[in-house]
């Protein structure tokens, strides 16, 4: 969700402080204990629906019976017709087969790690297995199934309200970011693995859950590892009576049981079909054109099947889908009368800023006599199930994360992806019938270029909101924290300094008073420090509509057609001073326009991300305003209150400022990176000094979301950050040298007044 984030560097002090006296010993091989749960587990109901289940000694002959009864036990309502014929699909699929086999197992022993293909099942049925042995609506208590994108979350959490005939958001329900789909009633959650992880800071030993889930740990994510570790260290020491179900896609399942103590594994044998492997013979130059190419090829000379297309983000794949539909009306109407005419072409994007009903259209039949193209990022490798692919097109491309500790760039690059994710790409093609994958790279590249596996998350992010949430947590001993790959030391040192410079924590790294209000936001640092900061500076209101702006994606439409006229409507909105204060005006025009749909496309506008913004100010403006920061707002009609509030911001985003060259160009000044405004900057001064969100890393280096700022500025919010010694050499240092300077004659002098003025009275 995060594009990137740029931190400059100064040397740390924390690192050696960080104290030996573990706080997370290594655990006791719990997963071989025997437990008593009879304390933690709901009594065996005598009478209602459930009568005759002994929680955590069910089989799965028991819940079938159940399931296939007249009317719901979870609802006392009687079962629909649809809800019947899932159900007998559900029964088909490789993991009703070994229903007994994972229960057993999991009334055994503590943690299960469970790996099967991509389809067999897990992510659905395997929550509502333990719901059915567990019970835990009878003693209040809840199923968590965690995973790492949002979209999946949302979407199988979905698909299982239906297969258990409930509205969603009663008995299975999901949150995520910025959206708590739940109520009182839910007993089935998904939710993304960073939701668990804020719940388990208001409660450590996350006493709501009978069992927790951790879906897609192939994925690797730092939130996913982060679980991992805290999981395992409440299992062993808090509750021995918490269930721990680990689930991937992929090979890597002995790491995984290694690093649960030995835990007994589940295979869940996919059954899937041959995969037919195709190069190119010759690296393509192009990977967008060649996939289009091929996707239009297999349309046209190919049997009937529908198609996968993997590409990297939003942008290209609505492109690719625009040109596909093009594409495919241009081939029937060109097709000559007596030859066949190939059949309607219906091609579907998949990424994960799709609103949800949109989402769904993956799921649509294929036309009648056509097929479906489904254009996805690697959503669609792993967490999402599409039935009816039989060709994959695979450019060898993922966007993922980078990140660079010495410069502390994050971002996301198109990057070549990993041996194991292309395995993973073509078995999609396999799922039905026998498939075709198209590599569009060559044989020897896939040998040579590619790496076996992509490296975790860990090691190539960020870790400064990771880090605040793991002090929150009560985790003292980052260095000995027991993470499956600890991450590099420069890049935990990196996150504590940042949280330091932020005042979060102390030079010994204990949380401070700012850092705990810190984290009960849900959104980087930087931005819970400009909330914090905002009622001090009179612009609460205004910082919540900016920090909800730039957490949303990008508002600004410009269709590849229609750049001009897209330009000249995101003009009306700029501020002279910036980009953040145009997001400021873009979202007071939305509410005066009435939030109406048809204005927002008639100014390029993206309604639906408007939408969100509103909806993520509501939530952080709930934060702020439980944690007792005031909801206060300037006077607009005074020159001060844009100050106010580029100021609140620089209090936020310090380490991220850039002085002006000649030329156009910027440097940036800690690092001394050289960097030009992004094209799409509001900017209409020459500003010498400033602040922005985002660099991005392409052949040349760009800001984007760009303000003015005041150098002072800079001594008032980090004054030992940006204590002129510590700043490389250079314009902006002497700058800063000069404002120091005079500032501290001014003091000098006024000091001398008042010293007078007091000596004047005591004569
Ligand atoms: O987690 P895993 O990849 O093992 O499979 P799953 O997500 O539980 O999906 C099992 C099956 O449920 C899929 O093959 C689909 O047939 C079906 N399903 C569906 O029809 N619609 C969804 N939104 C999710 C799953
Ligand atoms: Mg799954």
């Amino acid at each position: 969700e995060f594009e990137g984030d740029v931190y400059t560097s100064n040397p740390n002090p924390y690192l050696a402080h960080a104290s030996s006296s573990s706080s997370l010993a290594s655990a006791p091989s719990s997963s071989k204990m025997r437990i008593n749960m009879d304390a933690s587990l709901p009594p065996a109901p005598t009478s209602g629906p459930f009568a005759g289940l002994i929680p955590g000694q069910t089989t799965a002959k028991q819940a079938m019976a159940l399931e296939d009864g007249h009317a719901n036990p979870f609802t006392g309502r009687a079962f629909t017709k649809r809800y019947r014929d899932i159900l007998a699909k559900r029964r088909e699929l490789p993991v009703t087969a070994q229903r007994d086999e994972f229960l057993a197992m999991i009334q055994r022993s503590q943690m299960v790690v469970l790996e099967g293909e991509t389809g067999s099942g897990k992510t659905t049925q395997i929550p509502q297995y333990l719901l059915w042995d567990l019970l835990p609506h009878l003693n209040g208590k809840m199923i968590a199934c965690t995973q790492p994108r949002r979209v999946a979350a949302m979407s199988v959490a979905k698909r299982v309200a239906e297969e258990m005939d409930v509205e969603i958001g009663a008995e299975v329900g999901y949150s995520i970011r910025f959206e708590d789909c739940t109520s009182n009633k839910t007993v089935l959650k998904y939710m993304t693995d960073g939701m668990l992880l804020r719940e388990a800071m208001m409660d450590h030993d996350l006493s709501r859950y009978a069992a927790i889930i951790i879906d897609e740990a192939h994925d690797r994510t730092v939130q996913t590892d982060i679980l991992m570790g805290l999981l395992k260290d409440l299992c062993a020491k808090r509750r021995p009576d918490l269930k721990l179900i680990v689930m991937s896609a992929t090979l890597d399942a002995e790491k995984f049981q290694k690093y649960f103590n030995d835990a007994p594994l589940l295979s869940v044998p996919g059954r899937t079909f041959p995969v037919e492997v195709f190069y190119t013979p010759k690296p393509e130059p192009d990977y967008l054109e060649a996939a289009i190419k091929t996707t239009m090829l297999i349309h046209a000379t190919q049997p009937p099947g529908d198609i996968l297309v993997f590409l990297t983000g939003e942008d290209e794949i609505e492109d690719a889908c625009r040109r596909l539909r093009g594409e495919a009306d241009r081939l029937r109407s060109r097709a000559a009368h007596d030859a066949p005419k190939p059949g309607p072409l219906l091609a579907v994007p998949l990424y994960s800023s799709l609103p949800p009903h949109q989402q769904q259209r993956i799921f649509d039949a294929a036309p009648e006599g056509g097929r479906k193209v489904v254009v996805s990022t690697n959503i669609a490798e792993t967490s999402l199930t599409i039935d009816g692919i039989v060709y994959v097109v695979d450019p060898g491309f993922s966007k993922q994360k980078v990140y660079n500790p010495r410069i502390r760039v994050e971002s996301l690059l198109v990057s070549p992806i990993s041996q194991a994710a292309a395995r993973q790409r073509a078995g999609r093609a396999g799922r039905t019938r026998p498939g075709k994958c198209f590599r569009l790279y060559t044989e020897e590249s896939f040998d040579k270029d590619l790496l076996p596996q992509t490296y975790p998350e860990m090691l190539r992010t960020n870790l400064g909101n990771i880090v605040l949430q793991l002090l929150n947590l009560g985790v003292q001993d980052l260095v000995h924290f027991d993470f499956m790959d600890p991450p590099a030391p420069e890049t935990l040192m990196r996150a504590l300094e940042l949280l330091n410079f932020l005042g979060a924590i102390t030079d010994d790294g204990e949380l401070t008073r700012t850092g705990q209000l810190m984290a009960e936001f849900p959104v980087d640092p930087e931005f819970s420090k400009m909330l914090i900061e905002a009622p001090h500076y009179k612009c609460s209101m205004e910082m919540l509509t900016i920090v909800a702006m730039l957490n949303v994606p990008n508002v600004f439409l410009r269709p590849n057609d229609r750049k001009k006229e897209a330009d000249a409507a995101k003009a009306e909105f700029a501020h002279k001073d910036g980009d953040h204060l145009a997001l400021l005006n873009v979202y007071h025009a939305y509410l005066h326009n009435q939030r109406d749909a048809k204005w927002c496309s008639a100014n390029y506008l993206n309604p639906r991300t408007l939408k969100s913004a509103e909806n993520v100010r509501t939530q952080l403006s709930r934060v702020m305003t439980r944690v007792g920061l005031p909801l206060v707002s300037g006077d607009a009609s005074k020159k001060a209150y844009y100050d106010q509030i580029r100021k609140c911001m620089t209090s936020g985003f310090f380490m991220q400022v850039a002085r002006a060259e000649r030329g156009g160009k910027y440097t940036t000044v800690m690092d001394n990176q050289t960097v030009f405004l992004h094209p799409s900057t509001c900017l209409l001064t020459n500003a010498e000094w400033v602040m922005y969100n985002e660099f991005v890393m392409t052949s040349n280096h760009y800001i984007r979301t760009v303000t003015a700022i005041e150098p002072g500025w800079l001594l008032d919010v980090a004054p030992s950050y940006y204590d002129p010694k510590a700043v490389p050499e250079g314009p902006a240092r002497d700058d800063l040298a000069r404002i120091a300077k005079t500032r501290a004659v001014a003091k000098a002098i006024e000091d001398r007044k008042n010293k007078k003025a007091r000596t004047d009275e005591e004569d």
